[in-house]
């Protein structure tokens, strides 16, 4: 092997424009989706406390920061509920007039290129706070799939571009293709968080989306964080499914299974940077102990070298917008 001094890797890195000329993995706004708390009421702005920078909005809020989304090249948005009523069957999940179906319709209307993708879970739903029906303190799997196949339908005649089924109940992405396939929308997506682990790192969400669960916790449905294979097979499943977008979540704890799926599997992948990795960046970044921008830019591009090809993460408008000021 040829080597020092006839080989300098440090030839490579001179100046930024050999080290951009180089470069591996490159970051592209277009892969990111920006996720957004739909809540009640008008002229409704609550900031998440352990999330600074992220809100609770109403419809015409949303409104405003979609429209505000323009020239970024973030072109896609993933919507949460946060319903008044919640009950032990989460009825507002799947009405017609539910919160997350109006806001799909209203982004859909004022900007009807964008991307709108829903999370199909009923956990921010249910009095309990669990993401399938409960019966003597179990989440039932089969009599919860109607359930999130309607909840899918209703967002895809709202208008949704994609649905998101992010509860980890057996068999939901076949009886979501199953009932779109039905009732005429088989052209909407299903990207499945299918590799969605049991995490610490759902903390602040949970405040974010009033979604704790009011016992117990998810390690019934979840997966438990030690298991790599069966992540794959996880996604292995949702792909027989029909799932046409699959997903790794958390990111940044798991990365190695992140590169897995790329290796083994053809679909689009992503990657879901969730509420506890922004929390950390943020309250480091507040401290003065980190560089915001720096890491947060370096996190996506792990991430991305990982080989995600779509990043869900609540950084998207500002690193949409450190790309655009870089060269
Ligand atoms: C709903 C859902 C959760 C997240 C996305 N969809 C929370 C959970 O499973 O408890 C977490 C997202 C984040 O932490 O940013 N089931």
């Amino acid at each position: 092997m040829t080597t020092f001094p006839t080989v300098r890797m440090r030839r490579l890195r001179q100046s930024e424009a050999l080290r951009a000329l180089v470069r591996e993995t490159a970051l592209d706004p277009g892969d990111f989706i920006l996720p957004f708390f739909v809540a009640e009421g008008r002229r409704v702005r609550r900031e998440v406390s352990a999330m600074p920078g992220v809100c609770q909005l109403s419809v015409d809020e949303l409104v405003g920061e979609v429209k505000a989304l323009d020239g970024s090249g973030v072109g896609s948005v993933l919507l949460f509920g946060i319903p008044d009523e919640k009950d032990a069957v989460g009825s507002q999940a799947y009405a017609r007039d539910g919160v997350v179906q109006r806001a799909v319709a209203a982004v859909k209307d004022a900007r009807p290129g964008l991307i709108v993708i829903t999370d199909v879970c009923l956990c921010e739903y249910t009095d309990h706070g669990h993401c399938g029906i409960i019966e003597d303190g179990q989440v039932l799997n089969d009599p919860s799939l109607e359930l999130l196949a309607r909840m899918a339908q209703s967002h895809a005649d709202a208008g949704a571009d994609v649905v998101a089924p992010s509860d980890m109940m057996d068999g939901r992405v076949g009886a979501i293709r199953r009932l779109l396939d039905e009732s005429g929308h088989a052209n909407t997506l299903i990207m499945a968080y299918s590799a969605k682990f049991a995490s610490g790192f759902y903390g602040p969400f949970r405040e974010a989306a009033g979604s704790a669960p009011r016992f117990g916790d998810r390690r019934s449905y979840q997966m438990d964080p030690g298991n790599g294979r069966e992540a794959l097979r996880e996604i292995e499943l949702d792909v027989a499914e029909g799932a046409d977008i699959v997903m790794v979540k958390p990111a940044l704890a798991y990365l190695d299974l992140v590169r897995r799926a790329r290796d083994r599997f053809a679909q689009p992948l992503a990657a879901y940077n969730v509420s506890g990795e922004y929390a950390m960046v943020k309250a480091a970044a507040a401290q003065g102990w980190i560089d915001e921008r720096r890491i947060v830019m370096e996190i996506l591009t792990g991430i991305k070298r990982a080989g995600a090809d779509l990043i869900i993460t609540y950084h998207a408008r500002d690193a949409a917008r450190w790309l655009h000021e870089c060269p």
